[in-house]
């Protein structure tokens, strides 16, 4: 069994198009997407026509989809989170505010051995961000594996007899093996906006029968994101910080 694991794609369908072309030559058997959908790009309803079209697929809601949709204010926003926000609340249609409202609550168990969830399983809007955040999270986990997203950085914790060790995985490739006796909390890192300096879409695949998640960047049109989001007088900084990776 395969699995594709995704998360923040934040209405850049540029790099959700790399993503599904990707797949196509991966033989994926189930899709999980850890919440997200939009905010910050401006293809937001492009976006979750194309996450409707991926089957079959468990996911999970992330903070932006919960604000779009109106389950939430603005309030923990930055203010250019909060104008994309605007921006795409004025933007999306009614029934894909709808479908965005339809998300489930993380977290969400997938089956005995896999957990999703945005933030973190305790707090859907909560940032693992380190060991500590990283132990509290698998006090809450009752499977081997927990896939998160919500930092944007691609991310790998294990916790072996009640020790917790994190890596941040730089590169281009990166495989993990799933040992027995360990339990993982895992960020595939983020489709359409990564922050850790590689602009390139980031994702993972599990597969079950070599028991590796495997990570993968991937290259895509950034220039044409780019310019959709100037086009619609989103905040600049928001173009910029694609090509940066930021
Ligand atoms: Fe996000």
């Amino acid at each position: 069994m395969r699995y594709l694991i995704f998360t923040d794609v934040h209405g850049n369908l540029e790099s959700l198009h790399a993503l599904l072309k990707f797949a196509q030559r991966r033989k994926i058997d189930h899709y999980l997407f850890l919440g997200d959908l939009v905010g910050y790009g401006a293809s937001p309803n492009e976006t979750i026509q194309k996450i409707t079209a991926l089957k079959p697929i468990s996911m999970v809601r992330g903070n932006h989809d919960k604000a779009v949709c109106g389950l939430d204010s603005v309030r923990t926003f930055n203010p250019i989170a909060a104008l994309a926000i605007f921006w795409t609340k004025q933007h999306i249609l009614k029934k894909n505010s709808n479908y965005l409202s339809r998300i489930k609550k993380g977290p969400l168990i997938v089956n005995k051995n896999i957990t999703i969830c945005h933030g973190a399983p305790f707090d859907e809007d909560y940032y693992i961000f380190g060991e500590f955040d990283a132990s509290e999270a698998f006090l809450h986990i009752k499977t081997p594996l927990c896939f998160f997203g919500h930092t944007h950085f691609p991310f790998i914790y294990k916790e072996k007899d009640r020790t917790v060790e994190g890596t941040f995985l730089t590169g281009d490739n990166n495989e993990v093996k799933i040992e027995k006796g360990t339990r993982y909390l895992i960020n595939p890192g983020s489709v359409g906006q990564p922050r850790d300096r590689n602009p390139k879409a980031s994702c993972a695949i599990y597969d079950t029968k070599a028991q590796k998640v495997k990570f993968y960047r991937l290259e895509y049109n950034i220039e044409e994101a780019q310019e959709k989001i100037l086009r619609e007088n989103l905040p600049p900084t928001l173009s910029e910080r694609l090509a940066a990776g930021i």
